[in-house]
């Protein structure tokens, strides 16, 4: 229907609003510019410190996860919440006000992931706080958590589920490419690492 149309529309506007480009542009700092070169919380906790980067993610996450459950409130059934969780990722990776460029993903897609199936969210959690404590690699802990997610939505969810948060990780390895380029060639920075 129009209404379910037009919320999956404004999940994607609202997942588009690019936190890291707008906190660290308030710094004075062009995200674009320093580290990884990445509008994500991970390279904002790189230039600015925690603070900066504990804001940028927890935002991230609410998108995701607010944008599925606006779609919950209004009633709209399971695959349209679902549609609104992927559509906040779309908009953060590739945001109109970034000229179509933006983030990895992985708060948003977190945030839709716990929202949607929450036991596929704690899968992600915990694969994700484990591998970046033992590696400091956040992005090989966003990888190993969404792959996390998609067996573990397999194992509790409908079908077409697991088969969405499959998607999901899919999008978000393919964001990291440039990361596993480093990671195999063992240039990738740790957390925290400055350079
Ligand atoms: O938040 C994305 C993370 O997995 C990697 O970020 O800046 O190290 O490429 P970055």
């Amino acid at each position: 229907t129009l209404f379910a149309v037009l919320t999956v529309l404004c999940s994607y506007l609202f997942g588009a609003i690019p936190a890291a480009a707008w906190v660290a542009r308030l710094r004075g700092v062009d995200i674009r510019t320093v580290g990884s070169g990445n509008s994500g919380a991970t390279n904002v906790q790189r230039a600015l410190g925690n603070g900066p980067g504990l804001l940028v993610a927890a935002f991230d996450i609410l998108k995701g996860a607010l944008a599925v459950l606006a779609a919950y409130g209004l009633d709209l059934g399971l695959p349209v919440m679902a549609a609104c969780g992927v559509a906040a990722v779309i908009g953060h990776n590739f945001s109109p006000f970034l000229r179509f460029r933006g983030g990895k993903g992985v708060a948003t897609t977190f945030g839709a992931v716990a929202a949607l199936l929450p036991v596929a969210g704690l899968a992600f959690f915990v694969i994700f706080m484990a591998t970046v404590w033992l590696t400091r690699f956040v992005s090989a802990g966003s990888i190993l958590a969404s792959v996390a997610a998609a067996f573990t939505a397999f194992l509790v969810g409908p079908e077409w589920l697991g088969a969405v948060v499959t998607a999901l990780a899919a999008l978000l390895i393919w964001q990291h490419r440039d990361n596993v380029g480093r990671l195999t060639a063992g240039n990738e920075r740790r957390f925290g690492q400055k350079v």
